[in-house]
């Protein structure tokens, strides 16, 4: 029998995400400006088998919550597979995925008909060209066409994820908010996080997310309390509102005491933290079913070397090129 798996830190955790592709259809300026670059030598993405190993030994190890992400998860020919392949593994609860919506109007039904339980979208403004500008592609009406198709197909959470960056004025603040007036969606801001390929152009975008903390307050929203085993997020709510208005702000708080989450990459290797090492690779660990046990054993090796957070304050990101190389 498995006990739960823990750091030294005393964390225990319970959420895996696991990435399918570090490939994206976009082009955001924060995170692959210039697309996905094959390098010779990149080794192949985990197929639905491989995947399907590495979650059975995380589940048995007592991680029930699973994240499926990229780059953008449904590049993948065989993301439906993906995700009936992984709902069906005992001991998954909860299946989320998060995505650039490109595609979710058309596909919602058929994925959450393959069990996936919550969908993450991320739209960094409602501004139309802003929109083009910063993804390289004019989609904003189909993504958000998704959000409302996602709702209506009757996913337990849809949440919505936007990156502050210095475009956040009244006009814009006045658009989210007229978006989730009607609509049961949590909407999140991100701070934009240091990573090793966006570090100089950071530096001339980045906001506190403060500045959203403060207008939440000025307008009377309130902060939920953060239930256990909850995510990095800080939720408001506001009378008014059907929708949340929530905060991610790993310089301004802070969140790894509570850190609950390991990572898969796509190429099957095991990150302890998003900004740290390189990855533990698991792969030859995957190949037949008969590695069950050899595979929870490496896991739990692993574990000690968890560091305590990140180091991103002190402008460092670790091994990390851009969220899209471990998932976000
Ligand atoms: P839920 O709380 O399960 O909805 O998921 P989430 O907010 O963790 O998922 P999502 O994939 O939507 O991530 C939102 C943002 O939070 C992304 O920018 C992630 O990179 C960031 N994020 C998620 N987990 C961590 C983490 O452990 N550390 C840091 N620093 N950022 C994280
Ligand atoms: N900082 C903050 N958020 C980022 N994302 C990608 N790169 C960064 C970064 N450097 C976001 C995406 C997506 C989520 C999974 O991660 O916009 O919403
Ligand atoms: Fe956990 Fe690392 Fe994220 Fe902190 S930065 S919450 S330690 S994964």
């Amino acid at each position: 029998q498995n006990a739960g798996l823990a750091d030294g830190h005393g964390r225990r955790f319970s959420y895996l995400r696991l990435s399918v592709t570090d490939r994206c259809n976009f082009r955001c300026t924060y995170c692959l400006p210039n697309g996905f670059k094959k390098q010779a030598g990149l080794a192949s993405e985990l197929s639905v088998d491989e995947m399907a190993r590495a979650v059975r030994a995380f589940a048995a190890l007592g991680l029930w919550k699973l994240r499926l992400t990229g780059g953008e998860p449904t590049v993948r020919h065989d993301f439906t597979a993906i995700a009936r392949a992984i709902s069906g593994v005992p001991g998954v609860r909860r299946l989320a995925m998060t995505t650039n919506g490109y595609r979710l109007a058309e596909r919602a039904q058929e994925w959450r008909d393959a069990g996936l339980h919550a969908v993450n979208v991320s739209i960094d403004t409602l501004d139309s060209a802003s929109f083009a500008r910063i993804t390289g592609h004019d989609r904003l009406a189909d993504v958000v066409r998704g959000v409302d198709r996602a709702v209506e197909t009757g996913f337990d959470a849809v949440k919505v994820n936007t990156v502050l960056m210095s475009g956040l004025d009244d006009a814009e603040w006045d658009r989210i908010r007229a978006f989730v007036a009607n609509r049961p969606v949590a909407w999140r801001f991100i701070e934009l996080m240091r990573t090793n390929d966006n570090a100089d152009w950071r530096a001339g975008e980045a906001q506190s997310g403060d500045l959203v903390r403060t207008r939440l307050a000025d307008e009377g929203w309130i902060a939920r309390p953060r239930k256990a085993g909850a995510g990095p997020a800080v939720d408001y709510a506001h009378p008014d509102y059907a929708g949340t208005i929530g905060l991610i702000a790993p310089y301004a708080h802070g969140f790894c005491d509570s850190c609950n989450r390991l990572r898969l990459s796509s190429r099957g290797k095991l990150h302890l933290c998003l900004f740290g090492e390189g990855g533990l690779d698991l792969r030859p660990l995957l190949q037949h079913d008969e590695q069950h046990e050899e595979l929870i054993a490496a896991i739990r090796r692993a574990m000690p070397d968890k560091a305590a957070g990140h180091r991103l304050r002190e402008g460092d990101s670790g091994a990390t090129p851009h969220l899209a190389s471990i998932g976000g």
